[in-house]
């Protein structure tokens, strides 16, 4: 199964039933040896998918889309590492665009559309003798799923009322990592990632609730660091600091 469009992303499907997680499947085909770049790892079903922060993604079996994906960013340095996270969270809002221009990146890599989440992003990178070896990227993009657990999360199909096709979404993503990564790997690209990445920022420049220290607190996002950490200038602080996932939350 391959997809013929695309230069390095999808020349190799590997299609699963049901699965613990794809990315555990992508780490143990890299693991084995046999985890070329560009194949994507991709599942009806997960018994055991993971979110960030130890979480647990749950999804109706087929249909959503759960898929991981195998790369080799060699030219990208590990202080740099965050460019994939930016990347990836650009190419499932261009798919999403296509749809609705409702669509927003949250830091450090979900996607809202009209304030629900529809998708999250799990990166899983192997540092080797300095730099990036691999990095598998899991995704989940909740497209046709009409019932949910929490009010927080949706659909594509319940953003614009209708059903669409799991397999040209698919395509549709597949083809737009492709051109994101082709663009990740041209190094003269990095500052219109990041310029791209922040202009679809929830929260950029504008008033938004985080939970830190215990305390829900208004703040202004500035930008994202580098180093993939968030800046806040928080409600009545005139310094901009910054933040790592362990220590800011969203408030939802
Ligand atoms: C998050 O929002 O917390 C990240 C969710 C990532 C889910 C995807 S689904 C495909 C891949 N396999 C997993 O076990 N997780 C990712």
């Amino acid at each position: 199964n391959t997809i013929h469009n695309t230069l390095i992303i999808g020349k190799k499907i590997i299609y699963l039933p049901s699965c613990h997680s794809t990315n555990d499947i992508a780490a143990e085909l890299v693991h084995s040896g046999i985890g070329e770049e560009g194949t994507v790892v991709i599942a009806d079903n997960q018994t055991g998918g993971r979110g960030q922060r130890g979480t647990t993604w749950h999804s109706e079996p087929g249909q959503n889309l759960m898929f991981s994906l195998i790369l080799q960013p060699r030219t990208v340095a590990i202080d740099q590492q965050f460019l994939i996270s930016q990347v990836v969270a650009l190419a499932i809002y261009d798919m999403l665009r296509v749809h609705t221009d409702q669509v927003k990146i949250k830091w450090p890599n979900d996607i809202y559309v009209s304030g629900k989440k529809l998708s999250g992003t799990l990166i899983e990178n192997s540092i080797q003798g300095g730099s990036i070896s691999h990095s598998i990227v899991g995704i989940g993009v909740n497209i046709n799923q009409l019932v949910f657990e929490s009010g927080r999360t949706s659909s594509l199909a319940q953003v614009i009322g209708r059903q669409v096709s799991l397999k040209e979404e698919f395509d549709r993503i597949i083809s737009f990592l492709d051109i994101r990564y082709q663009q990740l790997l041209r190094s003269d690209g990095y500052n219109k990632i990041r310029e791209e990445y922040l202009s679809h920022l929830y929260g950029f420049q504008s008033p938004v609730l985080f939970r830190y220290n215990n305390e829900d607190v208004s703040g202004i996002v500035q930008g994202v660091a580098e180093s993939g950490q968030i800046l806040v200038q928080l409600n009545g602080e005139e310094e901009i600091r910054s933040f790592g996932l362990k220590e800011i939350e969203w408030v939802w």
